[in-house]
C-alpha cells in the first residue's frame, strides 16, 4: 500500500506547525515551516549552511523557543509541555556529548538512568553496543580515546535504549568513514522498521535519497521542497537540489 495512504490513518509523531524563529539579532532563521513525520518514517532535511536545519531540531528539543507556531512530539507541545515532550524523543548530535572519562558502559548506564530507566542489565547494555557495531574490546574503555564514529555509536545506543517514539539526528553521518556511515544508515532503517519517527539533517544528498521516505530542502529558513522518496525516484536529487536553490535565488532577487 502507498505509505501516504497508510500514514493518513496514523497519528503523526513529529509535527512542525507554522514554525518560525527569529533570533534576538532579528535574523529570521525559520519562516513558517510545517511538516509531519509518522511512525516508521524518516524525514531528511537538506539545505545549505544557515538554512535553519539545526534551528528546527533545537526547537523540538526546546533548547530554544519559537517566535510563532508550535512543534509537537506524539501530540505533546514542545513549547508548553517541554518536559513531557522530551521524554518522547532521543537525540544524537554531530558531536555527541558524552563523558570522556567514563567508559562506553558507564556512559550508557549514566544516561539511561538519567532518562529514568533503572532496571536495565549489563547484558542489555552489551547487546545494544554490539547492535550498533561498537567493537567489544572498546566497551570498557574510556570515551576520550574513541574516534568520532565510535562516540556516535554510543550516542545511538543510548537513543535505542531510551526507546522513545521519535529520534532527532543533526548531521549524524558527517565525519563518519564510508563503512561507519553505511552501518549507521542500516541502523536507521532498522529503527524505522521498529516504527520510530526520525527527523535528520544532512548534507549528504545520496544518503538522504537512500534512507529517507521524505526529503525536504530548506533555504533561508523556508521549506522550499518536500517530496516523498517515491516521487523523486527517477529524478536526480542533486539536480533537484540545485534547481530549488536556484529557484529561490531568482525569487529572492
Ligand atoms: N543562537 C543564534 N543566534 C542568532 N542567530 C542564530 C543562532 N543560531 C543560528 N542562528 C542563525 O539562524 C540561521 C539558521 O541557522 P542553523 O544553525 O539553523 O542552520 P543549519 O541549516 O543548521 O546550517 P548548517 O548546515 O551550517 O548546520 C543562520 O542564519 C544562523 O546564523
Ligand atoms: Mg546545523
Amino acid at each position: 500500500m502507498d505509505s501516504n495512504i497508510e500514514n493518513n490513518n496514523k497519528k503523526p509523531i513529529l509535527e512542525a506547525i507554522n514554525l518560525s524563529k527569529r533570533y534576538e539579532d532579528n535574523a529570521l532563521a525559520l519562516d513558517n515551516v510545517s511538516f509531519t513525520i509518522h511512525p516508521g518514517e524518516i524525514f531528511a532535511m537538506l539545505g545549505g549552511n544557515g538554512a535553519g536545519k539545526t534551528t528546527t531540531i533545537n526547537l523540538f528539543l526546546n533548547l530554544i523557543e519559537p517566535t510563532s507556531g508550535d512543534c509537537k512530539i506524539d501530540g505533546v507541545s514542545c513549547v508548553s509541555k517541554p518536559l513531557e515532550a522530551k521524554k518522547k524523543v532521543a537525540y544524537v548530535s554531530e558531536n555527541v556529548m558524552l563523558y570522556p572519562d567514563f567508559t562506553a558502559m558507564q556512559n550508557l548506564d549514566f544516561f539511561i538512568k538519567l532518562g529514568g530507566r533503572m532496571n536495565l542489565s549489563k547484558d542489555e547494555y552489551k547487546s545494544v553496543l554490539k547492535r550498533v557495531g561498537l567493537q567489544e574490546d572498546a566497551f570498557n574503555k574510556k570515551l576520550k580515546g574513541f574516534s568520532k564514529g565510535m562516540r556516535q555509536k554510543c550516542g545511538i545506543a543510548i537513543s535505542i535504549l531510551k526507546d522513545a517514539p521519535a529520534i532527532l539526528l543533526d548531521e549524524p553521518t558527517s565525519g563518519l568513514d564510508p563503512k561507519a556511515g553505511a552501518e549507521f544508515v542500516n541502523l536507521l532503517k532498522e529503527l524505522k522498521k521498529e516504527g520510530k519517527a526520525i527527523l535528520m539533517s544532512t548534507h549528504d544528498i545520496f544518503r538522504a535519497k537512500d534512507v529517507a521516505d521524505t526529503i525536504g530542502i530548506m533555504n533561508k529558513g523556508q521549506l522550499v521542497m518536500k517530496k516523498k522518496q517515491s516521487e523523486i525516484h527517477n529524478e536526480d536529487l542533486e539536480q533537484l537540489y540545485i534547481k530549488y536553490m536556484a529557484g529561490y535565488m531568482e525569487n529572492a532577487a
